[in-house]
């Protein structure tokens, strides 16, 4: 997947992807979701240090950029997976794995939230009480969220979709050792 790396284009792209999820309440989750991120979101690199990210997902916007990996690896990823997964919950917690990456103040933090995986969930979490999306497709999003750094993290995978969202993930931050 060709992706034009310019704040304006990658917005574009993301906000286009919430097409993919049923319309009702996790469509209007989504898209009111990612209106209510903070501007930052849209104009940070994945990450504050520049270590576990690729080159390009350093650069300005690059957190969105990682965010539209992200969700097209597990686009690949649901291909290959046998049927026992929730293919809502997995959209929706590609396209939130890191919204808590640099919290939801005024002012994004310094540095990335080492525990915005949890940061993450818990305002997904919140925000679902506004459109009532099936408990259980938000549920387990919010879970895959809080468990998307796999080992790495404090909360282990557990279900199909908590996997494919953390392989999801570490393809899209180790996109350039695939060549
Ligand atoms: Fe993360
Ligand atoms: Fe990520």
């Amino acid at each position: 997947m060709y992706i034009r790396q310019s704040s304006g284009h990658l917005k574009e792209e993301l906000e286009r992807r919430t097409l993919r999820l049923p319309l009702g309440a996790v469509q209007d989750l989504a898209k009111h979701g990612l209106k209510s991120l903070p501007e930052y979101f849209w104009r940070l690199p994945a990450s504050s240090s520049g270590r576990f990210h690729s080159l390009e997902e350093n650069k300005k916007a690059g957190l969105v950029l990682h965010t539209i990996r992200v969700c097209e690896a597990a686009e690949v990823l649901m291909e290959a997976w046998p049927p026992t997964f929730n293919a809502e919950s997995v959209r929706l917690a590609a396209m939130f794995h890191d919204v808590g990456k640099y919290g939801f103040d005024e002012q994004p933090t310094e540095h990335t939230l080492k525990n915005h995986m949890r940061v993450g969930a818990k305002w997904l979490e919140e925000m679902g009480t506004w459109f009532h999306p099936p408990v259980d497709v938000l549920t387990v999003a919010c879970n895959a969220i809080r468990r998307s750094h796999g080992k790495f993290g404090p909360d282990f995978p557990v279900t199909a979709e908590d996997w494919i969202i953390h392989l999801a993930d570490m393809f899209a931050l180790h996109k350039e050792r695939l060549g």
